[in-house]
């Protein structure tokens, strides 16, 4: 490639704004998180996973007669075709819960009728939908894999507590559905991260929601973004007890292995939202049992982890590294927790492809080419 410039490359695209947006704001160097110009901290306290949603996908919070009228719609949307329950139990038994999901997601297009539909009306129905069955296909994921019969979903309950429901086949206390409520509000939107990106990247072609937040799902399955979660439990199952932290985490950092849950592209400080989990945390370290076990480990990880790296590499906790003893404490297995999370955010993923769909542009950025030139054919015999 003599005498070209070389163009100057942003790798992983860091730095780059593609498009404008006002759904989600990342202060990533404040640490503050807001939806739609509401900070984290108030909807987290005061807000609920179905009103997050409406406020995700209409950019206003609802009065109570536009509220009632939405929960009144997600929760008919939640019953699964028999053939998706049908995927859902013969898949499960093999899959990891991720490709099940991905695969129940995308099936989910064969029984909408506006599937291909694109007008506004069309895709906000879509969205309430998916937003509303991917809740039931978790549950039904959890369920299923285990061998247990699948409970239908009851219209009454709120939505996490429906999913605590359905994946167990009894009503969940107020404190395991509020807990979970909360992490799905906590994890319901952050702005154009990988999976949200890849989401719109297909979208982008004009193919339908369906695809595109199937496109978000397999993103969000990768350990470095959704499926630290599962990891970083393991990890701290791996430690076993809270005096081989410091052990642990030393060896980890000297053979240059990354710690599951810290870390972020935007923030370079606290994540607000794992500080909002740690609070919960504090709370279970007191417990009994593998609950308190894990948080006290967690609880002396981060230290440790923000001696070593906080202030001198801006590696701080993200949202994935308190959540695991949090979702063992409400009774929700490992290989659940990223399907949870993409549960969570399909409202986010909804909300940024209907903004996007209105000044739509192709994404095709460029790749500098290093490659050979001018080479010749070699016929088969001849190589
Ligand atoms: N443990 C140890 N070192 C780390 C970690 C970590 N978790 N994260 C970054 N580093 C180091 C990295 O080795 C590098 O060091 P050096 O400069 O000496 O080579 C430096 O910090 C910069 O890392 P980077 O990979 O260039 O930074 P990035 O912006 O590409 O990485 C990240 C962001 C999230 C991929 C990374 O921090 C990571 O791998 N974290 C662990 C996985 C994780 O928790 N992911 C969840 C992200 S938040 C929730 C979500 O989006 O799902």
């Amino acid at each position: 490639m003599a005498g070209k410039t070389m163009p100057e490359l942003h790798l992983g695209l860091e730095g780059i704004y593609f498009a404008e947006s006002s759904i989600c704001k990342v202060d990533g160097t404040k640490g503050r998180l807001y939806y739609r110009g509401y900070s984290i901290g108030e909807l987290a306290g005061y807000s609920d996973f179905e009103e997050v949603s409406y406020l995700l996908l209409h950019g206003e919070l609802p009065t109570r007669s536009q509220l009632i009228a939405f929960r009144r719609r997600m929760r008919a949307e939640r019953t699964l075709p028999n053939k998706i329950i049908g995927i859902i139990e013969e898949e499960s038994v093999r899959s990891h819960p991720m490709h099940v999901l991905l695969t129940a997601v995308a099936a989910l297009a064969a029984y909408d009728k506006e599937a291909d539909v694109a007008s506004p009306r069309a895709n906000m129905e879509k969205s309430i939908r998916l937003i509303s069955k991917a809740g039931s296909i978790v549950a039904a994921i959890g369920r299923l894999r285990s061998g247990k019969q699948y409970v239908r979903p009851d219209a009454r309950l709120g939505h996490a507590e429906n999913m605590l429901y359905m994946m167990n086949g009894t009503r969940p206390s107020s404190n395991a559905a509020r807990l979970l409520d909360l992490m799905m509000v906590l994890h319901a939107e952050h702005s154009s991260n990988a999976s949200t990106f890849s989401t719109i990247v297909t979208g982008a072609t004009l193919s339908d929601l369906y695809s595109a937040v199937a496109s978000g799902i397999a993103t969000l399955k990768g350990p470095l973004h959704g499926g630290a979660d599962e990891r970083a439990l393991q990890m701290l199952r791996d430690i076993k007890r809270p005096e081989n932290t410091e052990r642990y985490i030393d060896e980890a950092l000297q053979n240059k292995r990354r710690v599951m849950g810290f870390g972020h592209r935007v923030y370079k400080t606290y994540d607000p939202r794992a500080r909002i989990i740690r609070k919960i945390l504090l709370d279970l370290s007191l417990e009994s049992g593998e609950v308190k076990n894990l948080a006290q480990i967690a609880l002396r990880a981060e230290k440790l982890m923000i001696e070593r790296l906080g202030r001198s590499k801006g590696i701080w906790p993200n949202v994935d590294f308190f959540t695991g003893p949090v979702y063992v404490h409400i009774g929700i297995i490992p290989a659940l927790f990223t399907p949870m999370f993409a549960a969570s955010r399909m409202p986010g993923w909804c909300a940024h492809m209907l903004e996007y769909w209105e000044h739509s542009r192709l994404i095709r950025p460029l790749e500098y080419y290093t490659g050979q030139a001018g080479r010749r054919y070699v016929p088969l015999g001849r190589r």
